[in-house]
């Protein structure tokens, strides 16, 4: 990882973990374990790679940080949610998730679906109502738009849909790239969009080229997510390792084989690049967290 990217990376943790703090819901208000349960997921974990993207994209358009908590926040609250209900044993039955036993398994399986439904609506509240986002309605709207795209059956929650019908099936290529660009892309290009729509008055041509960095990014992330499922080490992912051939998932390196696998990522990192072409220096972070997304280890 580039010295800039680490920098930059550490930084916009620290300020989505304190926005997150402040966003969620007490322990002490009730009802007291469901904001247990929400706050048990959300906080201290995870690499925030979509409000890191949300920032990033902030920073090559030069949109001041804190204006972007709100997006940041609530892109990441729709996240936890997916990863919440991916663990149930209705879905992907998993015991461990960041490094911590999953939700189901810390708390209950009520308590979780509960969690993970009481985030999906606080992202929305939050991208409604927060103060964060100095803009206008029309500019809200399409923001809500955006992420209500993303998070739905044109988005996450289709993408999962076709990843748990898929199971034992063997899938073609393109089908299985649908099915990657549905329930990973879709969120990941949403963190790079809804940054973009805090510009007002940004270039159609700049919005495109950054949607389809986006694209490329958010399909190599989860071509990235299956290689790392066969090839590293529960320790290291802190999610069990092995996963997807246990529950017969079709993957990238099943169709491909893991080099297969690896040259589609490397494929995706360069098309990434091409998008940010006609970027300057502002964009460099995005382009290392490009490169980062193929070569990370967990
Ligand atoms: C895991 O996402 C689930 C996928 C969509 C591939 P991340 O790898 O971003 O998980 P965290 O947020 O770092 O835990
Ligand atoms: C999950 O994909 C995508 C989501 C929408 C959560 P995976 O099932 O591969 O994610 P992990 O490997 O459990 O994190
Ligand atoms: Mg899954
Ligand atoms: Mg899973
Ligand atoms: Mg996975």
């Amino acid at each position: 990882m580039s010295h800039a990217l680490k920098k930059f990376l550490t930084l916009c943790q620290h300020r989505v973990e304190s926005a997150l703090e402040q966003r969620l819901p007490a322990e002490n208000i009730l009802p007291f374990r469901l904001h247990q349960a929400m706050r048990y997921s959300t906080l201290d974990g995870g690499k925030r790679m979509r409000p890191m993207l949300t920032y990033s994209t902030g920073k090559a358009l030069g949109i001041e940080l804190a204006s972007l908590d709100g997006i940041a926040c609530a892109i990441e609250f729709i996240h936890v949610y997916s990863l919440i209900h991916d663990d149930l044993p209705a879905m992907d039955d998993d015991n461990l998730r960041r490094g911590k036993a999953t939700n189901h398994i810390a708390f209950d399986e009520a308590s979780a679906i509960l969690a993970g439904d009481a985030l999906q609506t606080l992202a929305f509240d939050t991208l409604v109502n927060d103060t964060s986002l100095n803009i206008t309605p029309t500019q809200r709207l399409q923001i809500i738009r955006t992420l209500t795209k993303a998070s739905g059956t044109q988005g996450m929650v289709g993408g999962q849909a076709i990843d748990l019908a898929s199971v034992d099936k063997k899938i073609s290529l393109p089908e299985l790239e649908n099915m990657h660009i549905h329930k990973t892309g879709a969120l990941i290009r949403a963190s790079v969009n809804m940054a973009a729509l805090v510009k007002a008055d940004l270039d159609p041509e700049i919005a495109k080229k950054l949607d389809h960095y986006a694209k490329c990014i958010g399909l190599s992330f989860q071509v990235k997510d299956d290689i790392l499922d066969e090839e590293s080490d529960t320790q290291t992912l802190g999610k069990t390792q092995g996963k997807d051939q246990d529950n017969n998932k079709p993957t990238y390196p099943a169709l491909l084989g893991l080099d297969g696998a690896k040259q589609k990522a490397q494929q995706l990192h360069q098309q990434a690049l091409e998008s940010l072409d006609s970027f300057g220096d502002e964009a460099q972070i995005l382009r290392d967290l490009s490169l980062y997304i193929i070569q990370r280890s967990h």
